[in-house]
């Protein structure tokens, strides 16, 4: 994956490899009834989102705006204001998660980055890829809650395609199981060794 966003590493060396094996990720789309059928709705997803993804950044980054113990976690440790600079800085990885959420492509790239972006949430490197000095750790039950406004707040955005409502429903469940695949494997860091 090649873009000019910067601390955007997907693909890159600088990232470590997974603790999973792709048989260990094999069996958690098994155990999530994931299969070829989500992947084909994730794709057609990307055709209908990549012309909104500011839109719908706007709506995710709005809730958490107006959420103050979200907001919380983009706050300085300092003095407790939100660094704008370091929310700019990762609105531009996440318009390219909602790409590559989209995109499907499940290779030890992708499984690789899905650790590197549990590390960027937990305190093992997050705030290390902006160089900001902001709240130190996001709390696992966010990350998991977040789950959901997410999912939910992208059925308006998936309806904008024209497809039929059951292909809608199909694509936002495709979403809810990758989301939730994602969540899953970025709680390792958090989670005792040997435990996960
Ligand atoms: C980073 C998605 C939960 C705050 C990111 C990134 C993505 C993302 C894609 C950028 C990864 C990269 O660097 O390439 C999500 C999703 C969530 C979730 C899908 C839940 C389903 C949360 C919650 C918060 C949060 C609950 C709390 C406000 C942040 C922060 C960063 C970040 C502060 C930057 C971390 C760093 O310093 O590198 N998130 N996130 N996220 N997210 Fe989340």
């Amino acid at each position: 994956m090649t873009t000019n966003i910067p601390g955007y590493t997907y693909g890159s060396a600088e990232v470590a490899r997974s603790p999973l094996s792709m048989d260990d990720f094999a069996n958690l789309k098994q155990a999530t009834l994931f299969g070829d059928e989500d992947v084909r709705y994730l794709k057609m997803s990307h055709d209908i989102l990549k012309d909104q993804v500011e839109q719908i950044l706007d709506v995710w980054y709005g809730f958490v705006g107006s959420t103050p113990f979200l907001l919380h976690y983009f706050t300085n440790k300092s003095d407790n204001q939100p660094n704008t600079d370091y929310l700019g800085a990762v609105r531009k990885r996440f318009g390219q998660w909602i790409l590559d959420t989209a995109n499907a492509n499940y290779d030890q790239d992708w499984l690789n980055y899905q650790y590197e972006i549990g590390l960027r949430h937990h305190t093992t490197k997050k705030n290390k890829t902006d160089g900001v000095d902001a709240q130190p750790i996001i709390h696992l039950r966010y990350v998991l809650a977040l789950q959901v406004p997410i999912t939910t707040t992208l059925r308006p955005f998936l309806e904008k395609g024209g497809h039929s409502s059951e292909d809608v429903d199909k694509m936002q469940d495709a979403w809810r199981k990758s989301v939730l695949m994602q969540v899953i494997l970025w709680s390792q860091p958090y989670i005792h060794e040997g435990q996960f």
